[in-house]
């Protein structure tokens, strides 16, 4: 299973997938390419370290979305790693019919909450703010919906009376570490439901 993955921000996930595949514990799965919408992205150096191809694209015109010229230089790039996969891990542009089109059924994305709770932008401080008891991650199909699409798999992770961002950001991330090769793995061993044409939604 060739593998494409997508990030922003500094690529702690990106990291986790690809020391489960140096050790062994990603399946048949293979990152093939890194792709960030940020010429700064800490996600960009895990290229070089790993071995694999990590390129910024430039996501121009729009600001928080994947459209127009920058969606057309998106799917080309993606496309030429020729993936069986793609996974957003911390990709923070709301993707358009466009790309999901061009690869149906086959993107996942990582999120920090256990959906359909707290979808959208910082959903650790959501959870904190709205004082739930659990929170956790989850991984899901994407869907034209933002943080919609068939669940895979979630993790529950408790929050204790004295957190804070930091603390329960970090049990958070250490969660969605542990997550997202995991899934991988089984999606890349068939021991989970296989991609497939997306856009229903859940339920
Ligand atoms: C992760 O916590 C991921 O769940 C979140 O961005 C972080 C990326 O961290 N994604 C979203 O909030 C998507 N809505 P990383 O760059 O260290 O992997």
């Amino acid at each position: 299973m060739r593998l494409v993955i997508l990030g922003s921000g500094r690529g702690s996930n990106a990291e986790a997938i690809l020391l489960a595949q140096q050790e062994g514990r990603l399946g048949p799965a293979r990152v093939e390419g890194i792709f960030s919408d940020q010429p700064g992205a800490g996600i960009l150096a895990l290229g070089p370290r790993f071995g694999v191809p990590a390129e910024f694209v430039d996501p121009a015109p729009f600001r928080t979305k994947l459209e127009g010229p920058g969606e057309a230089r998106f799917i080309a790039a993606v496309q030429a790693a020729r993936p069986d996969l793609v996974v957003l891990a911390g990709f923070m542009r709301v993707l358009k019919p466009g790309f999901l089109q061009a690869f149906a059924g086959r993107i996942i994305n990582l999120h920090p909450s256990l959906l359909p709770q707290f979808p959208g932008l910082d959903g650790i401080g959501q959870a904190l703010r709205a004082g739930v008891k659990v929170t956790g991650c989850t991984v899901h199909y994407v869907a034209l919906e933002v943080d919609a699409g068939r669940i895979i798999d979630q993790t529950p992770v408790p929050v204790r009376p004295d957190d804070t961002l930091e603390t329960l950001g970090g049990r958070v991330h250490a969660a969605e570490h542990a997550l997202l090769p995991a899934v991988i793995a089984r999606l890349s061993e068939g021991r989970m439901d296989q991609p497939r044409a997306p856009t229903s939604p859940p339920g």
